[in-house]
């Protein structure tokens, strides 16, 4: 949920390292730090975004070629400068990713230190420091005898001025990257932070330590054993991480949905043969007609796409059931999984730690598990025995918007390849083919009105509640509806099954609630429709969206213009993105960074 990067190289660090942070910030963004090693350590931090440091850094420059930095996301001591990264001890400065699990424990061994912080991450620097005091023990040395006593997940960069050519990076349930340029080496937790000085990455995996020198890189494990590293290509580019003249990330991303949804598609729909095909799913059509359970695992947004997508793969696969679990309840519940199960792992950032361990647990007991992710080379991505890249591109605003719509899709494909080995009719796969045709037209419609959904916001913004709800591939776009605009907005917002109302929440409806009702002219249509008429007899504030024509009697009507019979939900949904855009836009908030969030939530 941090953002780390480290330089060494010819280039001045303290400016690679704040660009860097510039980039990560969207990770964490309570208090940011960095250091840099010349003469002397100049080590600023400062509590609040990458903008509080920056000041500090234009007060202090330095010219020095070697440095760490990080963004951070509280864990363990509030938002404060002390608590800020880098953490210095003795010889050690330190930057950390993740938990330390036992750092009380190691806390209490280590009498001979004061710590300034509230930190599990002084902790760690302070073990490291009394390994490092040792004769003849390296830098790298001392991460690694510290590491094997740690427990819990980490991704760390360590500097000293005893050895001021190197930075040591070590990996485990956090991301680290190294990227390896001319006479440069450039470390970071997230790819957008080195794709400015180089696009070959070694991506570290769990128990691997690298020394990072200027242009060189040695890998080892915890025994200090070498181990001969990978060097990737990152397929990303700078434009793709910037904003290309939109105010926030948020609309941007919004608005590339027609783009981006055309590349989670291009390739696997093969219109003129009727045909699905998908490269990546590393299963045979034997393996795929076998399939009777699938377990859909995910958090957040991610977990609302693949509810979504669960009503129309039931639908059309007859023999196969799904069970949708959030992964933070999953992880630590008992569970069963019956014969001919596989496990789809659905996360936007690949990072989720949640997603992770339930990944890690269905693999322990022997179960396929498939990935349904968004950023190339991420841990679940890596993990999973196959799966699909929704090729949706860097998402960087908090808010998941252009992920669902490609993960719903991506998990559609992956069901209805299913389907095809399993002998569904052609003409199913047919109508879908000629959805997903239209679908971005029909987006792009919608993105074309957003100047009519910034007004229709405005009518609501001042609220302080609201319930979203829907019935069957509705409900999961009312709980996302609901999500957007509660982490943006800070409107308390619940998302709702239309049926549910009358068992409890309807007894909120009053004058400071508005109710959103998503209404499918294909699915359910009289049904929701009395549901909101129950909202208006109690003096309801309804606003409707929806792709029908019919008269419908509610404060607010959006209406789409649709062909489409079947993924309306993935339309009617942009509309309440923007919706949740423009009410955070007027509200003054911050959109890209919501309070308290972070984009990747990598501790659990
Ligand atoms: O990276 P992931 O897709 O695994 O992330 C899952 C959730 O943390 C994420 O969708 C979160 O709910 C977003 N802030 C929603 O907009």
């Amino acid at each position: 949920m941090c953002g780390i990067v480290g330089y060494i190289g010819p280039k001045q660090a303290q400016q690679v390292l704040r660009e860097g942070l510039q980039r990560l910030e969207y990770r964490g963004y309570d208090s940011a730090g960095v250091v840099t090693i010349g003469d002397n350590a100049t080590l600023l931090r400062a509590k609040g975004k990458v903008a509080e440091l920056e000041q500090k850094i234009e007060e202090h420059p330095t010219t020095d070629g070697i440095g760490i930095g990080h963004t951070r996301w509280a864990t363990h001591g509030e938002p404060s400068e002390p608590n800020a990264h880098p953490h210095h001890v003795g010889d050690i400065y330190l930057v950390h990713n993740g938990i330390i699990e036992n750092y009380k424990d190691l806390k209490q061994q280590l009498e001979a230190y004061e710590f300034a912080s509230e930190t599990d991450t002084e902790v760690l620097a302070a073990l490291i420091d009394s390994l490092y005091k040792r004769a003849d023990v390296k830098l790298e040395n001392a991460v690694a005898q510290a590491l094997k006593l740690v427990e819990g997940t980490y991704g760390i960069s360590v500097v000293s001025q005893k050895e001021p050519h190197k930075i040591v990076v070590a990996r485990k349930g956090s991301p680290l990257i190294v990227g390896v340029g001319d006479e440069e080496t450039v470390i970071a937790s997230d790819a957008a932070a080195l794709i400015a000085h180089t696009n070959d990455a070694i991506y570290l995996k769990d128990g691997e330590i690298a020394v990072c020198t200027a242009g060189n890189v040695e890998v080892m494990n915890l025994d200090e054993q070498p181990i001969s590293a990978v060097v990737e290509k990152i397929e990303t580019n700078l434009e793709a991480i910037e904003k290309q003249g939109y105010d926030h990330f948020l609309i941007k991303e919004i608005m590339e949905q027609p783009d981006t949804l055309r590349s989670t598609l291009s390739g696997r729909v093969v219109k003129e043969q009727n045909l699905l095909r998908l490269g990546g799913l590393n299963m045979s059509e034997e393996e795929l007609r076998a399939v009777k359970h699938i377990f859909v695992v995910a958090c957040g947004t991610a977990s609302y796409a693949g509810q979504l997508a669960s009503y129309y793969i039931e639908q059309f696969c007859d023999d196969v059931t799904i069970r949708n679990e959030v992964a933070s309840e999953l992880r630590y519940r008992s569970f069963n999984v019956p014969s001919n199960s596989i496990a789809i792992f659905v996360s936007q950032s690949g990072e989720t730690a949640d997603t992770l361990a339930c990944l890690n647990e269905m693999k322990a007991r022997g179960v396929r598990c498939l990935g349904i992710v968004n950023a190339v080379g991420s841990t679940i991505a890596r993990e999973v025995d196959g799966g699909v890249y929704v090729h949706a591109g860097p998402e960087i605003s908090v808010a998941s918007t252009k992920a669902f719509t490609s993960q719903v899709s991506a998990l559609l494909l992956v069901g209805l390849v299913m389907a095809q080995a399993k002998g569904i009719e052609p003409k199913v796969i047919e109508q879908y083919i000629n959805e997903f045709d239209a679908l971005p037209g029909e987006i792009q419609a919608v993105l074309d009105r957003h100047d009519e959904i910034r007004q229709v916001a405005e009518r609501y913004k001042d609220y302080d509640n609201a319930i979203f709800m829907g019935r069957d591939t509705l409900f999961p776009t009312a709980m996302e509806g609901a999500l957007k605009l509660k982490e943006t907005s800070y409107i308390h917002t619940e998302g709702q099954a239309a049926g549910e109302l009358k068992h409890g929440s309807i007894a909120l409806v009053d004058d400071r609630f508005f109710e959103v009702a998503f209404i499918d002219e294909h699915r359910l249509f009289e049904k929701t429709m009395s549901n909101v008429i129950e909202v208006n007899a109690r003096g309801g504030h309804v606003m409707v969206i929806t792709n029908s024509t019919r008269d419908i009697d509610a404060e607010t009507v959006v209406r789409i213009e649709s062909q489409l019979q079947l993924l309306t939900p993935l339309v009617l949904n942009v509309v309440s993105q923007l919706f949740a855009y423009y009410i955070a836009v007027a509200r003054g908030n911050d959109v890209d960074q919501p309070r308290n969030l972070a984009k990747s939530v990598t501790v659990e």
